[in-house]
């Protein structure tokens, strides 16, 4: 049985990466400092795979736990998503984010340098592309200089990496992620954002939950079709799948490195997702436009040429599951 490590295996994508590693055979370890998670988590993960999972709490830039933690179980890799991930707050405390993400990937590198664990999978953003000048966006569309500091995190870690497993025997798959979504169809784990969302999606299901008045639509006068901002949502279960498919890849692949978008490929706009939601639970959802969010990308989406080429991997969920198991989860979420 291969023993993987997920740093951050209690969070929102790492759970759902869990669960599909060990239906998928794998035994997992997870470290994880439940700075927005619970262990509570731990349990629900167990009930959905029906293993048992090892949960280190401890935070990843404890070297001496790391080391331990590396020494007993001999990992035949790692997937890296402990992490901040909170735009707005990075642009508030840019010290916390380069610590945590940065600092905390330097210890897994030296980590896996000391115990010769060979594969990595790291969590990427789409965030890397910035405002894109095509669209849709392939692996190759060029890096932009970063929006915020959680973004330049994501871009450093990418460097990062690059450059150090070329000088170890180290193979890495950089993932970048476009907007993930949605909820484990158990309804037994999904996201449990951290006091007032900023992420639409939760804020839609706290909106229709009654915990939050109303929703605002930043901005409907964008060069679009309905005038309201253009993502590719992705199914946290279809995410998740695909680092199943990314460990099995970078233990065959060639290149010490490869990176590949994760996403549906398609764009669905802010107005589309409301009315996919409203339909899909059947409810009205109390909403206004407002004027736009200071930083936001008007539109982009995913080419996933390369993911399904190479990773045989395309995302199965369209945005009524992904609606659909959020409002499930929502009205599940432990209290
Ligand atoms: P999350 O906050 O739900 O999960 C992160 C987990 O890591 C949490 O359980 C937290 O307790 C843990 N953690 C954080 N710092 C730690 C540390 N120093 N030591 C140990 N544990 C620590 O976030 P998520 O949405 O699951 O994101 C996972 C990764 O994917 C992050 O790297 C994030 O930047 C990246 N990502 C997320 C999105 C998104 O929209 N959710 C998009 C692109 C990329
Ligand atoms: C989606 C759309 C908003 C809230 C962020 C990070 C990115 C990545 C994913 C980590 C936008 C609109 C939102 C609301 C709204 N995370 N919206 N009203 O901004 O695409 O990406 O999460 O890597 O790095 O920047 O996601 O969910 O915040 O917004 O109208 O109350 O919904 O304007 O068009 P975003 P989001």
């Amino acid at each position: 049985m291969k023993k993987i490590l997920v740093t951050g295996g209690l969070g929102y994508i790492g759970s759902h990466t869990v669960v599909e590693l060990q239906e998928a055979g794998y035994e997992v370890v997870v470290i994880d400092n439940l700075d927005n998670s619970s262990l509570e988590i731990k349990n629900r993960i167990e009930k959905i795979s029906g293993c048992t999972l090892e949960v280190i709490v401890s935070d990843i830039n404890n070297e001496d736990v790391l080391d331990e933690v590396f020494e007993t179980y001999r990992f035949d890799g790692v997937i890296h998503f402990a992490a901040y991930k909170a735009v707005g707050e990075s642009v508030e405390n840019p010290i916390k984010y380069y610590r945590n993400n940065i600092g905390g990937l330097i210890q897994i590198l030296a980590a896996m340098q000391k115990h010769e664990v060979s594969n990595l999978i790291f969590s990427s953003s789409c965030t890397v592309y910035g405002v894109a000048k095509e669209l849709p966006v392939t692996e190759n569309t060029p890096i932009q200089l970063a929006e915020s500091p959680y973004g330049t995190t994501k871009i450093m870690g990418e460097e990062l990496i690059q450059d150090f497993i070329q000088y170890q025997s180290i193979k890495a798959v950089l993932l970048r992620y476009f907007n993930p979504v949605g909820a484990h169809p158990s309804a037994l784990i999904g996201e449990l954002p951290n006091g007032v969302p900023s992420n639409l999606v939760p804020y839609i299901t706290q909106t229709a939950a009654g915990i939050r008045e109303q929703l605002t639509v930043h901005g409907n006068d964008y060069n679009t079709e309905d005038g309201s901002c253009i993502r590719d949502y992705i199914h946290v279960v279809d995410l998740a799948k695909a680092h199943v498919k990314a460990l099995a890849y970078a233990e065959t692949m060639k290149d010490k490195v490869e990176v590949f978008n994760v996403g549906t490929g398609n764009g669905t706009s802010v107005l589309e997702i409301i009315r996919a939601f409203e339909q899909q639970c059947n409810l009205k959802l109390n909403y206004r436009i407002g004027p736009r969010r200071e930083g936001d990308v008007e539109q982009i989406f995913a080419d996933t040429t390369k993911i399904k080429k190479a990773l045989k991997w395309e995302a199965d969920y369209g945005i009524e599951e992904m609606m659909y198991h959020a409002w499930m989860w929502q009205k599940n979420i432990p209290t």
